[in-house]
């Protein structure tokens, strides 16, 4: 089946990058704001009968979801065959349960509009932990890429006896994953988040840091405020200077001032979210992975 990519707003070097790899064209989408603010797209191609896969990465995902809906929905008013969905960040996947009474579980809700909308997902790294797979809330294929291969060999080319520190015991599988194809040791930290911005964190074997260069590894780095501490506990201890490495980079508000100003030898980030940080390539297993989905 003859298949199209389309760049939601923002996504413009995804879709290329996609539809260069699976020899797509790209086909254009005129899109505006209303005075009112409201949304306006007009899709410039043919797309009667062809999959088409759509790139949004899913950071600051308010408008974006809407913006999807109403994509997706003409989309198929004009005779798509398939709507295939490539967002390497998957927004709303934190809010996995209900941690207090009368909440609701988010990552969930968003997953029945995403999955109303669209035939298929292709992501990087959701955050998967109260919910174990995204077949528990996602009703429509879903594939996954790790990260931990580029970021391990990422480790392997930059740093010198590396030592793999994982933020908490969330992401002790994921740290330890990267530990290990990276040959190096990894430890996991004690995290304690009192609110959206207070985190104690502490290092449970100070000694596992002796003659390392710690490497701080997270899935997410949102407020940055799980960054930060762990530079700070680690200061604390005299180790060496951290390096900070996060998969999805989202520096809320003024997190990325924050995180360089807490003195880390060096971020870097995958390029599933824009940003200056980004320094470990994982486009190239998306578009592997995206051409599986088509
Ligand atoms: C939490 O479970 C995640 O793995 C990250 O540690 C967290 O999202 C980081 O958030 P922040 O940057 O706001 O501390």
């Amino acid at each position: 089946m003859a298949a199209t990519v389309i760049s939601y707003p923002g996504n413009e070097r995804l879709a290329r990058a996609l539809a260069d790899r699976l020899s797509l064209e790209v086909t254009l989408l005129e899109t505006r704001h209303f005075p009112d603010d409201e949304l306006y797209f007009r899709v410039e191609g043919d797309v009667k009968g062809k999959t088409v896969v759509v790139a949004c990465t899913l950071d600051r995902p308010n408008e974006k979801i809407v913006g999807l809906q109403l994509l997706a929905s003409l989309l198929r008013d004009l005779g798509a065959a398939k709507i295939m969905l490539v967002a390497p960040y998957l927004a709303y996947m934190r809010q996995d349960r209900a941690f207090h009474g009368g909440e609701g579980v988010s990552a969930r809700y968003v997953a029945r509009l995403l999955s109303a909308a669209f035939d298929g997902l292709a992501t990087v790294d959701p955050h998967l932990h109260r919910i174990a797979a995204l077949s528990d809330v996602y009703s429509i294929p879903t594939r996954l890429v790790h990260a931990a291969p580029a970021i391990s060999d990422w480790i392997v080319r930059n740093v010198r006896s590396p030592l793999v520190i994982g933020p908490d015991g969330e992401s002790a599988q994921w740290a330890e994953d990267i530990a290990r194809r990276a040959a190096c040791p990894a430890v996991v930290l004690e995290k304690e988040r009192l609110g959206d911005r207070d985190v104690r964190v502490s290092l449970p074997n100070p000694d596992s840091l002796t003659g390392r260069t710690p490497v701080l590894v997270d899935d997410i780095i949102s407020t940055a405020r799980t960054m930060i501490a762990a530079i700070d506990h680690l200061r604390a201890m005299s180790a060496p200077t951290p390096i900070c490495i996060g998969v999805h980079a989202i520096f809320a508000g003024d997190a990325y001032e924050l995180l360089r100003t807490g003195g880390p030898a060096r971020i870097v980030t995958c390029n599933t979210i824009e940003h200056e940080t980004n320094g470990i390539d994982v486009r190239p297993q998306i578009r592997d992975t995206v051409a599986g989905l088509i």
